[in-house]
């Protein structure tokens, strides 16, 4: 009986290693392919841009500062510097080589999500297809916690189970790893801080990813 229970105790504990372990390694894997980054990967089609901005433009309506956590080369911020009357942008990713493709009237810096040094406050912040860089719920919880705006607004696809996929991509040439959490797990990190108010897909099928996972865009505002 002792046994028993030592050895399942014992299984517990490597088991939970092995999961530890894996998300650091995914963690990792992540970084390097994002900050040995030349050039922004094309992901899927162009008109992928046309939903997203169908979707974002009303929500953004009376806010005049915006922050982008994980905005790469700032090709969604360009695009919103263009489409809306926001008068204060700001962009911030982990890959300095993409950063210093963004346009000089967007003000950029170097942020890790996994570090918790302290985020300027922006009226909408914006996580567009990064929080699946983050492989662990808790680092999550830390980060949304931790945001100083009214409304905070989400792409990022999601699975029917939650998966990290860690290999070699044929089409990116490298290393990749990304998760692809559910969206009743999402949701619920995100009620902690925050009221959604909006979960819609975020693209028709035909330009889906091919390999299964669905884009999903979220509004929320943060609760006081
Ligand atoms: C799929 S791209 C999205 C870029 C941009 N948001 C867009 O829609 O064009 C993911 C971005 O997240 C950034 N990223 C990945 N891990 C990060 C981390 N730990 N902290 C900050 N940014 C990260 C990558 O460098 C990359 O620019």
């Amino acid at each position: 009986m002792g046994t028993g229970r030592h050895q399942f105790i014992g299984e517990t504990i490597v088991l939970v290693w092995i999961s530890c372990y894996g998300r650091v390694m995914s963690r990792q894997v992540a970084k390097e392919f994002w900050t040995s980054c030349r050039d922004y990967p094309a992901f899927g089609s162009k008109q992928r841009r046309f939903y997203e901005l169908m979707w974002t433009l009303p929500k953004l309506e009376g806010f005049n500062s915006l922050l982008e956590i994980g905005c790469g080369s700032g090709e969604f911020l360009d695009l919103l510097t263009k489409t809306t009357d926001i008068e204060k942008f700001f962009g911030c990713d982990i890959s300095e080589s993409l950063l210093a493709k963004v346009g000089s009237n967007i003000e950029t810096f170097v942020f890790d999500m996994y570090d918790s040094s302290e985020l300027p406050s922006a009226d909408v912040i914006l996580m567009w297809a990064s929080l699946q860089y983050i492989f662990e719920d808790s680092v999550i919880e830390k980060l949304l916690a931790s945001l100083k705006c009214k409304k905070l607004l989400i792409r990022t696809p999601c699975e029917k189970e939650d998966l990290i996929i860690e290999k070699f991509s044929k089409e990116l040439g490298a290393n990749y790893s990304s998760r692809y959490m559910t969206l009743d797990n999402l949701l619920k990190l995100l009620s902690k801080d925050f009221t959604v108010i909006d979960v819609a897909r975020a693209y028709p099928e035909r330009i889906e990813s091919k390999f299964g996972s669905k884009q999903w865009l979220i509004e929320c505002t943060k609760k006081v």
